[in-house]
């Protein structure tokens, strides 16, 4: 009986000692978890004005980005949905928008979101439905967004974009792309040669 007590005591100490160095390294400023999709959205946040504080609930001292609302996490606690139509949001798409790899849908209609679109954006790889409708976005379409291999859905109807469609992403093997309500130019897709 005594030996028994004795070596379930023993076999308790390395887990406390793991333990206590775990809390150490984690309360060590230099060493706190970082997450780096947190990081994305959290610029994405900083660069937008949002007059209805439809953001306030994104606190980048979470350990990640997964009770923040408008945002969806799969089981992995991965980004998986973006969803902010409507919401008045002002100001440009930050560049780091392109750092979520898990991202499917980025939901954006119906805002006041202006500048270009970062061909960073491009970077989506598991994208299936990009809506930057009734926004004021101006600029190129991406070329890069040729590189968005499982895109189903493009609206970006209702801004002020110029040019032509790639044709990098003309031929993608999208169900609906509406550039309708720009200036695009869509004769052909040629580019103007003047
Ligand atoms: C594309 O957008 C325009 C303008 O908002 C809309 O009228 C049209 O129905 C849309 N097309 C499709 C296929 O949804």
């Amino acid at each position: 009986m005594m030996n028994l007590a004795m070596d379930s005591h023993i076999g308790k100490m390395p887990g406390l000692v793991l333990l206590s160095v775990l809390v150490l390294l984690l309360q060590h400023p230099l060493l706190s978890l970082s997450n780096s999709e947190g990081d994305a959205l959290f610029a994405f946040k900083q660069a937008l004005s949002d007059p209805k504080k439809v953001l306030e609930s994104w606190d980048n001292s979470l350990v990640d980005p997964c009770t923040w609302f408008h945002i969806t996490c799969d089981s992995n606690n991965h980004v998986t949905r973006l969803d902010l139509f409507n919401s008045d949001l002002a100001g440009s798409l930050s560049p780091q928008l392109g750092q979520l790899p898990f991202l499917k849908y980025l939901e954006l209609n119906q805002n006041k979101i202006s500048g270009k679109i970062p061909q960073e954006l491009g970077n989506l790889n598991s994208l299936v439905s990009m809506d930057l409708s009734h926004n004021q976005v101006e600029g190129n379409i991406p070329v890069s967004f040729g590189k968005l291999k499982s895109l189903k859905f493009l609206w970006l109807n209702n801004n002020q974009l110029t040019g032509s469609i790639p044709k990098e992403v003309t031929d993608l093997h999208l169900q609906v792309l509406n550039v309708s309500g720009n200036h695009i130019n869509t004769n052909g897709n040629i580019p103007n040669e003047n």
